[in-house]
């Protein structure tokens, strides 16, 4: 989706871009070569692993003036591109989620495959680690975060597995990815243990970052951000921030619900221009691209668009 994602932004070679998700740098590569000398690329990415690619000449743009990365969390997209002295931008892209370098180091967590630290920070400046969340939380607030991000049917369930693990025969926190593996391992339904591991997972995630308020936030400061013409193009990677994209892409908010000024015109800042899944090509090469979803938003006029309903 690189090629369609770098087209959505439809790039002019002077404009101001910004990547909010820089991770191994592919998007922000193929960004820069269609940058002129008087274009400028902005990225973000809160996991100091990232910076380090930038810093260590990896990527080769550190000396390029056109290039400025920016190690923090995109929820503060608005205050830090003004300390930067970027006030408007032309496009931004978003390819949420986790990088293949964070999945590929077992002691981040983020692989139900390898044994790791129960960690899961894509920040690792961060206080809270998935082990502290499921050896600090009761079953309440477990079952909550596995329903809520995980969609798992028996969250109750598994949260009340771990609870057990921690005070029951075992009496021992959960340290590891294995820990968690089999503090929940009869709750996993047969043929499907992978898939549940995978939403057990993507809940601890989600709630250890602030994923979707983070998401909330980097859209709408990014409409402001925008004039009329300027693009977004999102990609995520699970149903609950599609949902977000979709319905703020359609209404300019995260309940999907288009307002209307006095005399009845919808008031809604972005139209959608685009929404695809990977080809089949795409998802033999790379699994993870099978629940992927680009969405691409034009910004427009408030109030000058009619919405179809
Ligand atoms: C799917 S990867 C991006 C891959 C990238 N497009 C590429 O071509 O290599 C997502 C990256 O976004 C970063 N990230 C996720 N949420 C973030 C947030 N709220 N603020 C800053 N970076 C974030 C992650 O650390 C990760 O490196």
């Amino acid at each position: 989706m690189l090629a369609e994602a770098v087209d959505g932004l439809n790039i002019r070679p002077d404009g101001t871009y910004v990547d909010v998700t820089f991770g191994g740098g592919g998007h922000s590569r193929a960004i820069m070569e269609r940058l002129g000398p008087e274009g400028h690329l902005v990225a973000f990415d809160q996991d100091e692993d990232a910076a380090k690619r930038v810093e260590s000449g990896e990527w080769r743009v550190e000396s390029d003036a056109r290039f400025t990365f920016i190690g923090e969390n995109f929820r503060y997209l608005k205050s830090y591109l003004r300390l930067h002295g970027v006030r408007r931008i032309d496009g931004l892209l978003a390819d949420l989620g986790v990088s293949s370098h964070q999945f590929d180091v077992a002691e981040r967590g983020f692989s139900t495959r390898f044994e790791g630290a129960l960690d899961l920070r894509m920040d690792r400046r961060a206080a809270t680690t998935a082990r502290d969340l499921v050896n600090g939380a009761d079953e309440e607030e477990l079952a909550r975060v596995l329903r809520l991000y995980g969609e798992l049917p028996n969250a109750r369930q598994m949260a009340r597995a771990i609870v057990r693990w921690r005070t029951g025969g075992e009496r021992r926190d959960i340290v590891t990815t294995t820990d968690l593996k089999e503090a929940v391992s009869h709750h996993l339904p047969r043929g499907m243990e992978n898939k549940y591991l995978a939403m057990l997972f993507q809940a601890l995630r989600i709630e250890v970052n602030g994923e979707l308020d983070a998401l909330r936030e980097m859209l709408s400061q990014a409409v402001e951000l925008l004039p009329p013409g300027g693009r977004l193009v999102v990609i995520s990677y699970h149903s609950l921030e599609d949902r977000l994209v979709k319905n703020f892409m359609r209404s300019g908010n995260f309940e999907g619900v288009v307002e209307k000024d006095f005399y009845g015109n919808p008031l809604v800042p972005l139209k959608q221009l685009a929404s695809l899944a990977a080809s089949p090509e795409e998802v033999a090469a790379n699994s993870r691209a099978r629940s992927a979803r680009l969405r691409v938003g034009e910004r427009v006029e408030s109030g000058k668009l009619k919405v179809e309903s």
